[in-house]
């Protein structure tokens, strides 16, 4: 069996479908639900997704193919919202104890093989563009044991060039909206990341949990649009933007905006390595060129799990880094002014403890699922 999962439309798909005879197809049939962050795939039901929308056995089909082809519209530097979606609902495939793997520190495979993935990326895209796709898609096989068999570009129209809300919309200068993209909502450490921010921050501020408005999202748009600033506090999901939050992005390219909007971004991680952000980063910068924001920077931050844990109670310790790094973005937000990228792993505490504390983490979530160690390792 191989595996297709494709974001093409009814028309689209008609001219290709004839190629795919006997693939398990996986489409977009607008059911398809948002990872919510529960790690429900790896300490709950190990190896599937708790959420029974469709979507839930993506890791075992993975499994089952023999290769898998991916075809996505070429968004921000990465894959469609839809697709990132089937991505974000896939890490059941990976185990959730960890390797260390070309320095870095990633997940062990729950399988023994590793996948050959073909990415057809469509759109109107540049040779900067076909750059940033090809490190995307390198980051995620690495990630996710894909092994990259091709990569390639097919040029069509960009469908999300067109604005359509008529009227363009004016910015509130003095409005700041932080924007909470994890789907863990209060419990997240997204959450603990911006609200360290807001304490200082001036203008007219309101914090928004994105997951409130998961069937709303034309009327978040619509108060995001009017915000001259917001401050976008984000997950890092199988190296790129949750899909969530890619919708979100993908819905606001369609306002045309009258005057400045900026941009910042809070983004934390599960791995060590803040530097395994710098995908995510860029992505929101070219999200910002295409919709004519001003990227005012971000920061990006590792061991964020830990960090998010101690954020609130100190900025010393492991958290000295990442402290600083917000100091840095709040003093930028407050002037609009526009910074560098800030890169912030965990001060003076080793790799090699982060990841035992993670792992024995993971037996104690499943226990309280009624699960044993041994369980984890569940294969579909
Ligand atoms: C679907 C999914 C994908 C993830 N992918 C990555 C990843 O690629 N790299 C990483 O370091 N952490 C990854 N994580 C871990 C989260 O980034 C980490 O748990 C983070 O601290 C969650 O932040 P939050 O509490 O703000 O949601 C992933 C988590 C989930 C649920």
């Amino acid at each position: 069996m191989n595996l297709l999962i494709h974001d093409l439309n009814d028309e689209e798909w008609s001219k290709v479908s004839e190629n795919y005879e006997g693939w398990e197809i996986i489409s977009d049939n607008k059911t398809i639900k948002p990872c919510i962050g529960c790690f429900g795939c790896w300490i709950k039901e190990p190896g599937e997704c708790v959420i029974k929308d469709g979507y839930e056995r993506m890791g075992a089909l993975i499994h089952r193919a023999e290769e898998v082809t991916v075809i996505s519209t070429y968004t921000y530097g990465g894959f469609s919202s839809f697709v990132k979606n089937v991505f974000d609902r896939s890490i059941g495939w990976v185990l959730p104890f960890f390797e260390i793997d070309h320095g870095e520190m990633h997940h062990k495979r729950r399988y023994p093989e590793d996948k050959p993935i073909t990415f057809v990326f469509r759109g109107q895209l540049d040779e900067g563009d076909k750059a940033k796709a090809k490190a995307y898609v390198e980051a995620v096989c690495r990630n996710f044991h894909g092994i990259i068999k091709e990569v390639r570009f097919e040029e069509v129209p960009d469908g999300n060039d067109k604005k359509d809300t008529g009227e363009a919309v004016t910015p509130d200068q003095d409005k700041v909206i932080l924007l909470n993209c994890s789907l863990r909502a209060d419990n997240s450490n997204s959450k603990k990341f911006l609200d360290r921010l807001s304490t200082e921050l001036t203008g007219d501020v309101e914090k928004i949990n994105l997951s409130s408005y998961i069937n709303r999202y034309d009327e978040l748009s619509g108060l995001l649009a009017g915000a001259g600033t917001i401050v976008l506090g984000m997950p890092l999901y199988v190296d790129g933007i949750p899909s969530a939050c890619l919708r979100i992005m993908e819905r606001l390219e369609k306002y045309d905006t009258a005057g400045e909007k900026h941009i910042y971004v809070v983004s934390n991680m599960g791995f060590y390595e803040s530097l395994q952000l710098k995908n995510l980063m860029s992505m929101v910068k070219t999200w910002c060129e295409k919709c004519g924001y001003i990227y005012g920077g971000g920061l990006a931050i590792g061991a964020g799990e830990m960090i998010g844990s101690i954020i609130a109670s100190t900025g010393k310790g492991p958290a000295r880094y990442a402290a600083e790094g917000l100091d840095k973005l709040l003093a930028a937000i407050n002037v609009s002014a526009q910074i560098g990228d800030i890169y912030a792993d965990a001060y003076r505490f080793p790799r090699a403890l982060y990841m035992l504390a993670a792992t024995s983490g993971w037996p104690h979530g499943a226990r309280k699922n009624g699960l044993k160690r041994k369980d984890l390792y569940r294969q579909r």
